[in-house]
């Protein structure tokens, strides 16, 4: 296998680290030197050699602790994979692309045989080989989304479309960015984007559900997200604030480089052919202070984003208690200089 996996941890330790490559293909959401939110889709159709656009889902160094960590959340809430009886069949369609698409992107690692509907799935980095028949639930060992999503980095919704909206109506999200699936589980798009601050007022939503409703097979796009998170903590779920709210308290001006991380969420969506559901991938990627300011632009530009944005959105985002600190560390690398748009 070309990739080594990290054995690392995501909770209690927290021996997460991003190799010096993770680090230079982390995705730096930043193109000028403020945020505001905007409806930021493009096409997802590749991208450079090495980036974590080059591949339709990619998968990393990170990969097997992640399922690892994904595997403890579900032991301890399996409510955090929900999916309703009207979305089976849109859980055979993301299985069927995910399995499809790995096998051809990463060879060395996935090996998917398809006899008529026997299929052969063979995952090398999780040890797991399967053969089942693809829309017979009753030949795995739990349902077609659970299934594959317990073997693919990220978050995943699966939306219905009906009455000119989407439904989230089934998905497995043990990585998120303090929202909760049991809370929004059969809300529509304006229903479930509710807490978000300005966007409604600024048109987004309205915008980018137009946008999605039209959204065509074979044809997927994608977008940056992002927040701040204390540790390299995957499950930041309302369900378990009691464990991860009181470690922003744990930040100093001592520590703050080292715990504080830039969470960056690619979000990828995807019409699927039988069900007509969209599946909504949010792949997280974790990057520390420091190792953010080994790249100066980025150093440069994302202590400009963090001292400007507005208050609203550094409330909602969950940091404004750290912002002063966050933001002091980040003067020092902050030169002043002028800097031009693009990544
Ligand atoms: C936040 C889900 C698509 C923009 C959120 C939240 C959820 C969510 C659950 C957190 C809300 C909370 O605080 O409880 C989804 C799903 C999508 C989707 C399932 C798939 C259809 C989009 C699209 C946009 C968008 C296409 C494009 C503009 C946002 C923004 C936030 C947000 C700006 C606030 C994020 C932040 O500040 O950290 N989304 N979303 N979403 N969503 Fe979406």
């Amino acid at each position: 296998m070309t990739l080594r996996f990290n054995d690392e941890t995501f909770r209690g330790d927290y021996t997460f680290r991003n190799s010096p490559q993770a680090v230079r293909r982390f995705p730096f959401p930043f193109d000028q030197d403020s945020y505001m939110y905007s409806v930021n889709l493009e096409l997802h159709k590749g991208g450079r050699a090495g980036s974590v656009f080059e591949n339709r889902f990619d998968v990393d160094e990170h990969y097997v602790a992640e399922m690892r960590d994904r595997e403890i959340t579900l032991a301890e809430d399996p409510l955090r994979c929900q999916s309703l009886p009207h979305m089976e069949l849109a859980g055979w369609d993301f299985l069927e692309l995910v399995m499809t698409t790995k096998a051809e992107d990463y060879p060395d690692l996935f090996t998917l045989h398809r006899d008529g509907d026997r299929w052969h799935w063979i995952n090398r980095p999780l040890n797991i080989e399967q053969r089942f028949t693809f829309l017979d639930a009753t030949t795995l060992p739990c349902g077609p989304m659970e299934y594959i999503t317990r073997q693919t980095q990220g978050d995943h919704a699966l939306l219905d479309q009906r009455d000119g909206n989407l439904w989230m109506d089934a998905g497995m999200i043990t990585s998120q960015a303090d929202w909760s699936l049991d809370f929004d589980i059969g809300m529509n798009f304006f229903e479930w984007h509710a807490p978000v601050p300005k966007a409604h007022e600024m048109g987004v939503f309205q915008r980018a559900l137009k946008f999605l409703l039209n959204l065509q097979q074979g044809a997927p796009v994608r977008r940056l997200n992002w927040t701040m998170t204390v540790n390299p903590r995957l499950d930041t779920s309302p369900e378990n604030y009691h464990k991860w709210g009181p470690e922003k308290r744990t930040i100093t001006p001592g520590n703050v480089g080292e715990k504080q991380f830039l969470r960056v969420e690619l979000q990828t969506l995807w019409r699927l052919p039988r069900s007509n559901a969209i599946a909504f991938p949010i792949r997280c990627y974790l990057c520390s202070l420091e190792d953010i300011v080994t790249v100066p632009k980025w150093g440069r530009r994302l202590h400009r984003v963090l001292r400007d944005l507005p208050e609203e959105l550094a409330t909602y985002k969950g940091f404004a208690v750290n912002r002063p600190m966050i933001v002091d560390y980040l003067a020092q690398f902050d030169d002043g200089a002028e800097t031009s748009p693009g990544i």
